[in-house]
């Protein structure tokens, strides 16, 4: 099964633009207790590097466009995000890293927990050793 999990999102669209609407335990995966953002990014720059204990995510590139890795410690995938109505879901213990942002990125992450520093694995030795 790939390690890329992609949430289509259901576009309301008229005449008068498009609306996309996200909810927890429905579209979303898991309750959302966090949302945070990523804009303006310098390109030639990735970011992440981490993996997380427990935390679930949602990752939707709102605008421009980004690649997300993920690696589970035995594969490794990449995904260009380039649309709102799309999502990467990363559950479990998922190795991950951005990169290719483009000037006008902005990468929106919906999360199941509140921010936690102990939640985060910041060593890829060590995040190879607890898989
Ligand atoms: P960092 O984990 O380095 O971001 P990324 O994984 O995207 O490269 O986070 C940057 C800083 O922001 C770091 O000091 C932690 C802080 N931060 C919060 O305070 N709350 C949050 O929800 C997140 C994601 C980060």
């Amino acid at each position: 099964m790939s390690l890329v999990k992609l949430l289509n999102f259901q576009l309301l669209a008229d005449g008068r633009g498009s609306l996309i609407a996200l909810e927890g335990q429905a579209n979303i995966p898991f309750e959302i207790k966090r949302v945070y953002y990523l804009f303006g990014m310098p390109q030639d720059i990735a970011r992440g590097f981490h993996a997380h204990r427990n935390l679930k995510q949602v990752l939707i590139c709102m605008a421009g466009s980004c690649t997300v890795i993920v690696d589970n410690g035995k594969e490794r995938e990449s995904v260009l995000l380039t649309k709102p109505d799309q999502g990467l879901f990363i559950d479990g213990m998922i190795w991950r890293e951005m990169n290719n942002f483009t000037a006008d990125c902005v990468l929106t992450v919906l999360a199941s927990e509140h921010y936690d520093e102990a939640d985060y694995i910041r060593e890829y030795e060590t995040f190879l050793e607890l898989i």
